[in-house]
């Protein structure tokens, strides 16, 4: 428990948070040029299916008058989505539901039965909270959509009896270094070689880093609206 707490202050401590920023930024790519590398025509779709879907949530939250924060980097899940013909997604982190509206978006455009399982816990500070978890998804998308607003530490278990192997992991909830190690721990058995693994704000803490040191993973580093995001796994090693 005293180690817990020490590390907790640990990562909390701003010369900490310093230093892991300077290591993320030592590290960042642009992300926009790395997609268009891939495949520039699907860059294009993703960039008008993303603009419209940010005017559609931006025109709900806005009738809906609440402040349910913003959404990871949904560019780089809605093109993985699609470029890697994703079947079993994994989300870590809903809150308004900017990156599941992405996911599921790019899923209903595969049309191969892809399906997309979430784990949240409702922390808005306003009446009835879960019914706000993943508002701005379309409910014509909910039908490939598994939600669960237990916490992760319950939901994981429960997503695990689901899936067989994951395509895309997409971490964005609790920050902590723990919490990370946890998830990556509960899901790890399915991880196949082409697994694409992505960590949202890596700049909280030391534990992205850890882990590519540990595992030898090629990884990525981009930077989305002052933050940091970690992409890894075996698809990056086939890219190189
Ligand atoms: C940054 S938001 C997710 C944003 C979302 N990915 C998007 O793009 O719109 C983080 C979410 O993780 C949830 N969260 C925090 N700790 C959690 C935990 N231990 N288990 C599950 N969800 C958690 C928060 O309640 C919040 O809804």
């Amino acid at each position: 428990m005293a180690h817990k707490v020490l590390t907790r202050f640990k990562e909390r401590s701003s010369e900490q948070q310093e230093e892991v920023r300077e290591w993320c930024a030592s590290k960042v790519e642009p992300y926009i040029s790395f997609l268009q590398s891939l495949d520039a025509e699907l860059w294009l779709e993703t960039q008008n299916t993303c603009s419209e879907l940010k005017t559609s949530a931006e025109k709900k939250l806005q009738a809906l008058g609440k402040d349910l924060g913003g959404g990871g980097n949904y560019h780089i899940l809605y093109f993985m989505t699609r470029y890697l013909q994703a079947k079993e997604v994994v989300e870590t982190g809903v809150a308004a539901g900017w990156s599941s509206q992405a996911i599921l978006t790019a899923l209903q455009k595969n049309e191969n039965n892809g399906h997309l399982y979430s784990s949240d816990f409702p922390y808005f500070r306003y009446e009835n909270p879960e019914s706000l978890v993943g508002y701005v998804v379309e409910d014509e998308l909910k039908e490939n959509w598994s939600l669960y607003i237990d916490g992760d530490e319950n939901n994981l278990p429960r997503i695990e009896k689901d899936i067989q192997a994951i395509d895309i992991f997409h971490y964005d909830s609790d920050k902590s270094y723990r919490g990370r190690e946890y998830a990556y721990n509960c899901m790890a058995p399915y991880f196949t070689e082409n697994t694409l693994i992505i960590f949202d704000d890596i700049q909280d803490n030391f534990h992205f880093r850890d882990w590519v040191e540990k595992t030898g993973h090629s990884y990525k580093i981009f930077e989305f609206e002052n933050k940091f995001v970690g992409v890894a796994g075996g698809f990056l090693e086939k890219t190189e």
